[in-house]
C-alpha cells in the first residue's frame, strides 16, 4: 500500500472514542503515526492505511481495543501534585479513620491509575503515617483502561527515571528493592494495592455499591480526555460509589461536570469534593 496514501484519521478518532470515550483533537492526528507503530508491527503492517483498511473490513474488537489503548496518555508520577497527599495525611484521613474505627475497613480507588504510582503513593502514605491501621482491612483499587499499564502496575517495577519523579529518598529505601537497573515495590506496599483493567466509561463502573463504598477516590487527569456527557455520567457513577463522608480528588485543572452533586472544599492549597446528599 502507498505510504503517502490518504489516511482516514477521522475513522481512527471515532474508533478511539467508541472504545474509550477519549476525544482526540484533529490537530494532533500526527500522534497516530508514533503511537500505533507497535500495533502496526504486531500486525505485520507498515502503514496506517493498512490498519484502517483491516479495521473497516471486519469487526475486530481486540484490535480496536489495542488501537484505543495505544492512544491513551499514561503520564503519572509518585505523589503527583503532592498537596492532595499532604491534605489526606494532615486532615482528611485522621477523620475518616476515626469514623471507621469500629469497622476497621478502608477503601481507596485510584481510578485511571496508569502505571500505579498514585495507588502506591497512597499505600506508602498509609504505611508511613498511620501505624494504627495494622490489622485493618485496607484496599487500594487501581484501575485503568490500558492493559499494558495495568500489567506494569501489577509488576510494581519502576525505572530510575520514574523513581526520580516525586518519590522521597526515605520512601525509596524503605518501600522498594533495587533489582538490576530497576526498583520493585516491596510486598507490604503491593499487598494493599489491587490493579485491574477497567473502562470508566463502559455501561457500568467496575464496582457495584453493595455496602462497600469508597472512602477516598482519586480521579485525576483523566476527565480532560472525555466530553461533557461522558464526564457527567462518570461523576454521577462516582458519586454513588463514594461514602457520604468520603472525598474525591480530581486533577488540579479539573471540575465536576455536575456541581449539584458536589461540594467543593478548598483546603491545604488544593480542592477536593464532598458528595452532596439528596435533600
Ligand atoms: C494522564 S493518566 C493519569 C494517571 C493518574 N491518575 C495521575 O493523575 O497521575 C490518564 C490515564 O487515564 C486512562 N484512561 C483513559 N481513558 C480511560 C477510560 N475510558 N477508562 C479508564 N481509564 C482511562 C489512561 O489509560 C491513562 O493511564
Amino acid at each position: 500500500m502507498e505510504s503517502n496514501a490518504y489516511v482516514d484519521y477521522g475513522y481512527l478518532r471515532q474508533l478511539v472514542f467508541n472504545v474509550s470515550q477519549n476525544v482526540l483533537d484533529a490537530s494532533r492526528d500526527y500522534l497516530f503515526e508514533t503511537r500505533l507503530t507497535r500495533v502496526l508491527r504486531n500486525q505485520g503492517m507498515s502503514h496506517l492505511n493498512e490498519l484502517v483498511h483491516k479495521l473497516r473490513a471486519q469487526k475486530d474488537a481486540a484490535l480496536e481495543r489495542e488501537v484505543a489503548e495505544a492512544m491513551t496518555i499514561n503520564e503519572t508520577s509518585f505523589f503527583r501534585d503532592l498537596r492532595p497527599f499532604e491534605l489526606l495525611r494532615q486532615e482528611l484521613l485522621p477523620k475518616i479513620i476515626e469514623a471507621r474505627r469500629s469497622r476497621r475497613t478502608l477503601r481507596l480507588w485510584s481510578a485511571a491509575c496508569a502505571t500505579g504510582q498514585e495507588a502506591c503513593s497512597l499505600a506508602m502514605l498509609l504505611l508511613e503515617h498511620f501505624p494504627m491501621l495494622v490489622g485493618w482491612s485496607i484496599t487500594i483499587e487501581g484501575t485503568d483502561i490500558s492493559s499494558e499499564v495495568v500489567q506494569r502496575a501489577q509488576a510494581g517495577r519502576y525505572q530510575r527515571i520514574e523513581i526520580n519523579r516525586g518519590l522521597p529518598a526515605r520512601h525509596l529505601v524503605r518501600y522498594f528493592d533495587h533489582v538490576g537497573e530497576d526498583w520493585i515495590v516491596k510486598p507490604e506496599v503491593r499487598k494493599l494495592c489491587c490493579f485491574r483493567q477497567a473502562n470508566l466509561c463502559g455501561p457500568s463502573l467496575p464496582f457495584k455499591r453493595a455496602g462497600d463504598c469508597f472512602d477516598v477516590i482519586f480521579l485525576r487527569n483523566v476527565m480532560l480526555y472525555f466530553d461533557l456527557p461522558t464526564r457527567r455520567n462518570l461523576l454521577a457513577g462516582i458519586h454513588r460509589l463514594l461514602a457520604p463522608d468520603g472525598v474525591l480528588f480530581l486533577g488540579s485543572s479539573e471540575q465536576p461536570a455536575e456541581m449539584a452533586l458536589w461540594t467543593p472544599v478548598l483546603a491545604g492549597g488544593t480542592c477536593h469534593f464532598r458528595p452532596r446528599q439528596p435533600s
